[in-house]
């Protein structure tokens, strides 16, 4: 009601109209509007909420051929219609914490672990598993760490003297959980040891079949750069349609293709990109995909998951690109999309329980190439499988709050919860095949020069190379196509 229907509402109830009253009346009406539609507001984030509770799970689906079996174990959907808050992310990262606790209380070196709260009855030495929240360098060259953990805060000192300790620290990511050992003394940790929750030796099967998979990605198509003659070259190959005997056979035995991301150039990327473009829009960049891909047959399936130049939300995790935009590449008939990043097994067959793959762009390498200086001195860009053992060692995909973006969903999804025989990567541009700790590392090639932009951030690209994986051996070739 409003103040003249107030009066009359009151006048016609024999009560005199005072401006107290009136006040009384209008307040009362609004709190009941309000309180209704805050009850409607309510049912509809309910909604939206078990809508995205939906949408976001993880999927487990199956895809199988006569040659080829997919389990696509971990693949996480689109969660538009959900309203993020700011203090979702505290409950991100408590998940975090969680999970990677319980992969460092596992080990034998956190054994008596006490939480921070508990340091004061601690008779000296202690170890903690505690959230790195910031570093800082005094000016001795000490190291201040602050620690958290769900029970309270302490400061941790690392002192210039142990250098050994100062050398390790230079591993150290902010907001990366870690277990500190150290001798706990006036309120401080003198910290005497760091560990990480790391991963286990990984045993990887061989299988009884000569099937090969083939890692590639940031194919950049619409770019100037873009290499189509190179690209074209490896298509014929892969089709059986080129090369001597012995790379026929090989081509003919791929049943797996990995495209990790960045299939476009995108649009508005980075600054002054029109200009280095050949295709300016993005569904005409698709277009030019599907047509490139339709050439690899149908045996073959092609396992795509996007990167930051592909159409959709730059959030991880990024959905699989869908019907919008990109409808003629995920309608090939061989074509898998999936999640950025995803967990996969491919292969599982009766005497063979199947090769488990983590994919993941790498949005997040440039920052740790950027700010962790253990990182730069293995080797920077040149070396994308340092960067790569580096977060298997943490367990997570982008620990540093900033490395990526990141939707704080209740389940942290770039916690490197499963340990996989494989990690697939690309973003860096540069092929580059390693193990850590018998987990085989793919940072994949690209199909495009280096652009200026990447000459200004210090890439240097290594076009056109396409590691290939015999599951029969577990050896890896690289193939070059320039
Ligand atoms: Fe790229
Ligand atoms: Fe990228």
């Amino acid at each position: 009601m409003d103040r003249k229907e107030t009066i009359s509402y009151l006048l016609k109830k024999g009560i005199l109209p005072t401006d107290d009253k009136i006040k009384e009346l209008v307040e009362e009406d609004f709190k009941s509007a309000s309180d209704v539609q805050s009850e409607q507001e309510r049912k509809q984030d309910n909604n939206i909420q078990e809508q995205t509770q939906k949408e976001v799970i993880e999927s487990r689906r199956i895809v199988e051929d006569i040659d080829t079996k997919i389990e696509v174990i971990r693949d996480y959907k689109s969660s538009a219609f959900k309203k993020f808050k700011l203090d979702d992310f505290p409950k991100l990262m408590r998940d975090r914490y969680e999970a990677i606790k319980s992969i460092l209380l596992a080990r034998q070196e956190t054994e008596g672990c006490v939480s921070i709260n508990k340091l004061n009855s601690t008779s000296g030495s202690a170890v903690i598993i505690a959230i790195i929240s910031d570093i800082l360098k005094l000016r001795t060259g000490t190291l201040k760490l602050d620690l958290e953990d769900l029970t309270g805060r302490v400061s941790g000192i690392i002192p210039i003297k142990n250098q050994e300790m100062i050398e390790k620290s230079k591993q150290l990511a902010l907001d990366e959980v870690v277990a500190v050992k150290g001798s706990f003394s006036r309120g401080v940790l003198f910290i005497n040891d760091i560990i990480w929750p790391d991963i286990p030796y990984v045993n990887r099967e061989k299988c009884d079949e000569d099937v090969y998979v083939a890692f590639s990605g940031d194919l950049h198509i619409g770019s100037n750069t873009f290499l189509p003659k190179e690209f074209d070259k490896f298509l014929k190959w892969i089709s059986g349609k080129s090369g001597n005997k012995t790379q026929r056979d090989i081509a003919n035995k791929i049943k797996y293709v990995f495209i990790a991301g960045d299939l476009v150039d995108g649009v508005g990327i980075y600054p002054g990109q029109d200009k280095e473009l050949t295709i300016t829009d993005i569904s005409k960049q698709y277009d030019k995909v599907a047509e490139y891909l339709s050439m690899i047959p149908n045996d073959k399936k092609i396992l795509i998951c996007p990167g930051n130049h592909d159409v959709g939300r730059i959030e991880e995790p990024q959905p699989a690109l869908d019907k919008y935009m990109s409808a003629p590449v995920i309608e090939l008939p061989n074509v898998i999309s999936i999640s950025n990043p995803a967990y996969l097994k491919i292969h599982k067959t009766k005497g063979f329980s199947g090769l488990n793959v983590l994919m993941y762009h790498g949005y997040s390498f440039d920052y740790f190439i950027d700010k962790i200086e253990y990182i730069r001195n293995s080797g920077g860009y040149e070396s994308p499988d340092k960067l790569i053992e580096f977060l298997l060692r943490k367990r997570h995909l982008a620990p540093s709050h900033g490395s990526t973006l990141c939707l704080p969903l209740e389940e942290d999804p770039l916690v490197i919860r499963q340990v996989p025989d494989v990690v697939a990567t690309g973003h860096i541009h540069k092929a580059k095949v390693s193990q850590y700790k018998g987990v085989l590392t793919i940072a994949s090639s690209c199909w495009q020069k280096n652009t200026s932009f990447q000459d200004k951030m210090g890439l240097h690209a290594d076009p056109c190379k396409v590691p290939i994986l015999n599951l029969k051996t577990n050896s890896v070739r690289t193939l070059s196509f320039i």
